[in-house]
């Protein structure tokens, strides 16, 4: 049996962050991660950093690719009804967002923690968590074909939506589902845009987002039980440029597609005796307010501050609260993220009248300064939730 303080499960933002965060602190901990190293430094998710997550990656010594090849913009496109107006986040909250995927902050995580001495574990399926009420936590494991497990003082659950650790928990689940999914590509092709493009039209929502100045992101509101096998690459390109608008998109290879089904989900309270949960294990919002992989570096910034907090002095106190001081964010973020679906989506089953409360919303969104700033400063992240 293998032994840490803190036993991590997942490595994806939030667990190797939680892990970087640690040992900046002293605090030793292992990470368990069932996928490859190769697969998880390729795979395409999120691309929006808020300026208190790149703010806590420079603060922290891993921000400094991202500050070369992230593209800072100050602020984002709304078109519908054949308009274009801009929501300008820097006149309105004097904050900006950073564009940098989700791979590149995972593959900067993982580089500074093997340049650390850190310990990731690989190819490791965590199985089951023992132990959280009696002080005694065990992961089981399998890796490299074997059973083995982890024993360790406190367990993070950094797993995802999908992970073993919510199982743990006594908690109590708060979940709505869209009647729609996005259909999300990775493309060989300038932007056409030097902002992000949040598009409403009459056959549904697609936003134009980026990764560098040669690779465009792109997404598409398709039905809930579309699956690839529906949107050959002619119609997916066909359908950007009727909804987007955009006459200066061109087609280019599509490296990678997936759809991704929408999803809120709130987990209470996110811990239970020595158990800690944190981003998607404990909570998922859909991808339209730009909000899950900032959640995640969020709560390990608290959860981190918490373990120091009882390594240096054995009080709970922080510990006890963390779940508390996550969710407030949390439930801003669920919120934000669930009025701009609503906003920008057209709803399968709505009537004509929704159609125009929504065009009407969007009309108020561009013209009164109090609702684009509404926008803008749950965009950017709002810090007092
Ligand atoms: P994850 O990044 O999911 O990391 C969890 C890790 O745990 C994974 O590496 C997983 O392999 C590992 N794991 C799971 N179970 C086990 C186990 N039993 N043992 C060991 N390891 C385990 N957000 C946006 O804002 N915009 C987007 O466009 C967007 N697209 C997305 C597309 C997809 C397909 C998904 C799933 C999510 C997307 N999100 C998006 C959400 C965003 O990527 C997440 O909020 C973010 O990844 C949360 O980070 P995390 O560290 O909590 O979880
Ligand atoms: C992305 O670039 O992947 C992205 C941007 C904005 C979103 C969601 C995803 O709201």
């Amino acid at each position: 049996m293998e032994a840490t303080q803190v036993g991590i499960i997942g490595a994806g933002p939030a667990g190797l962050m939680l892990s970087h965060l640690l040992h900046r602190q002293g605090i030793a901990s292992v990470v368990l991660e069932r996928r490859s190293r190769d697969y998880i430094e390729r795979r395409v998710r999120a691309g929006v950093l808020e300026q208190g997550s790149t703010d806590l990656l420079a603060s922290t010594g891993v921000g400094e690719r991202m500050m070369r090849e992230g593209l800072v913009h100050d602020g984002i496109k709304l078109r519908f009804a054949g308009e274009e107006h801009r929501i300008d986040f820097r006149r309105l909250t004097g904050k900006g967002i950073t564009v940098y995927g989700q791979q590149e902050v995972v593959k900067d995580l993982i580089q500074q923690r093997l340049a650390d001495g850190g310990e990731i574990w690989f190819e490791a399926e965590a199985t089951a968590v023992d132990g959280i009420e009696d002080d005694q936590p065990r992961i089981a494991c399998r890796r490299n074909g074997e059973d083995t497990t982890l024993a360790c003082e406190f367990v993070a659950g950094c797993d995802g939506s999908h992970g073993v650790s919510r199982a743990g928990l006594v908690a109590k689940s708060f979940e709505r589902s869209y009647p729609f999914s996005w259909l999300g590509i990775l493309a060989k092709t300038p932007p056409a845009s030097d902002e992000l493009i949040y598009a409403y039209h009459d056959r549904g929502f697609a936003l134009h987002s980026m990764r560098s100045p040669e690779i465009s992101r792109l997404y598409l509101q398709v039905d809930a039980a579309d699956t690839m096998d529906a949107w050959p690459e002619a119609r997916i390109w066909d359908e950007l440029r009727l909804r987007l608008a955009e006459p200066g998109l061109q087609a280019g290879e599509i490296i990678e597609a997936g759809i991704t089904p929408m999803r809120s989900m709130v987990t209470e309270p996110m811990q239970h005796g020595r158990l800690f949960l944190a981003g998607d294990a404990a909570h998922i919002v859909p991808a339209t307010g730009a909000k899950g992989m900032n959640l995640a570096l969020a709560d390990v910034r608290v959860l981190a501050e918490a373990l120091a907090a009882w390594y240096r002095s054995k009080s709970r106190d922080l510990l006890d609260r963390y779940s508390e001081r996550c969710l407030r964010r949390v439930w801003r973020a669920e919120h934000f993220s669930a009025w701009m679906t609503a906003l920008l989506h057209r709803d399968p089953a709505g009537d004509p009248f929704d159609h125009k409360l929504r065009l009407s919303y969007l009309r108020y969104v561009v013209t009164s300064e109090a609702a684009a700033t509404t926008l803008a400063e749950n965009y950017v992240g709002f810090e007092n939730a």
